[in-house]
């Protein structure tokens, strides 16, 4: 649990406006199982849901050392070590009887998960759009140096949302073919008509944009596809779906 963590420190509504979530664009460190099995640090949900599965004995080690023994080669056996972290998605039954697989909970993860991608990138498909419908252009920078501009909205073929560096990002194809990222939000400057650079796009971002990104972000770094935390995780892609909606006007 010490290095199995988001490593962002405390993240949830109560504390939005003080975070950088919003400047930074930030997203969860990879490998963030334990604020997941926890339930802390998501937004647009009640935190310190703990899940069932925090509670049963050893809780990590149970399903990914005892319950799914160690591959011979890899690791001394009799250590119980599994550093694969190779769950079986057939450990369910031993605990839950026949009545829960990891299949059908998992393809349910992925439908909703793969919904809010989509739904996040339409809001920021919207973003972008204003931005540039305002006269201002949109400078995509790797390594310093600007490689494409955005000055339309009909410029994008699909933008594709995700995380990139240890924060929320955007890959950009363009319609004309090329495609730009994985780029952090904040190598996305937006450049006004005077040619002055008035911010990057998190900043211009609706709150509830960029706490669904996170979002999004801290349920597929789990890596369990809900398994960790079910009932949590799906009331906080569910209320992250609802706020996509929402902001794109039902
Ligand atoms: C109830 C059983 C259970 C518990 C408890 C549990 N896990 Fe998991 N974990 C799983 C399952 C099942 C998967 C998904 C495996 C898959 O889909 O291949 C998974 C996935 C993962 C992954 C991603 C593996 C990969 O291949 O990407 C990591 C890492 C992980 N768990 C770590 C942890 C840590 C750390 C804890 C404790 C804080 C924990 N797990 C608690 C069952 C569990
Ligand atoms: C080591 C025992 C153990 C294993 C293995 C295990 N579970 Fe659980 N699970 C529990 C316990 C205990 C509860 C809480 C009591 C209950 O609901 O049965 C629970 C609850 C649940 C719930 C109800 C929601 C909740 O979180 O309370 C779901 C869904 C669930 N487990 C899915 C799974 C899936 C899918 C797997 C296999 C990948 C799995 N579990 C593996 C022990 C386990």
């Amino acid at each position: 649990m010490t290095c199995h963590n988001a490593r962002r420190g405390l993240r949830n509504d109560d504390n939005f406006a003080e975070s950088d979530t919003k400047s930074a664009g930030r997203a969860p460190h990879g490998s963030a199982q334990t604020d997941v099995l926890m339930g802390e640090n998501a937004y647009l949900v009640n935190v310190g849901i703990r899940a069932s599965h925090s509670l049963v004995e050893d809780t990590c080690v149970i399903c990914h050392m005892e319950e799914t023994p160690p591959p011979d080669l890899l690791s001394y056996n009799l250590g119980g070590t599994n550093h694969t972290f190779f769950a079986s998605p057939d450990i369910c039954s031993n605990c839950h009887g026949e009545l829960q697989d990891a299949d059908s909970l998992q393809a349910a993860f992925q439908a909703s998960s793969d919904e809010l991608q989509d739904l996040v990138e339409q809001a920021w498909l919207e973003v972008i759009g204003d931005l540039t419908d305002g006269g201002n252009t949109i400078d995509l920078i790797e390594d310093d140096t600007v490689v494409a501009t955005i000055t339309s909205a009909a410029d994008i073929e699909e933008l594709i949302f995700g995380e990139t560096h240890g924060r929320q990002g955007l890959t950009v194809i363009f319609t004309a073919g090329t495609t730009v990222g994985p780029l952090r939000l904040t190598d996305m400057s937006v450049i006004d008509g005077t040619g002055a650079t008035i911010g990057t796009i998190n900043e211009f971002a609706a709150d509830d944009l960029i706490k669904a990104g996170w979002n999004w972000n801290l349920a597929n770094n789990d890596g369990s596809k809900g398994v960790h935390n079910p009932p949590w995780v799906f009331a906080f892609l569910d209320a992250s779906i609802d706020a996509m909606i929402a902001l794109l006007g039902g």
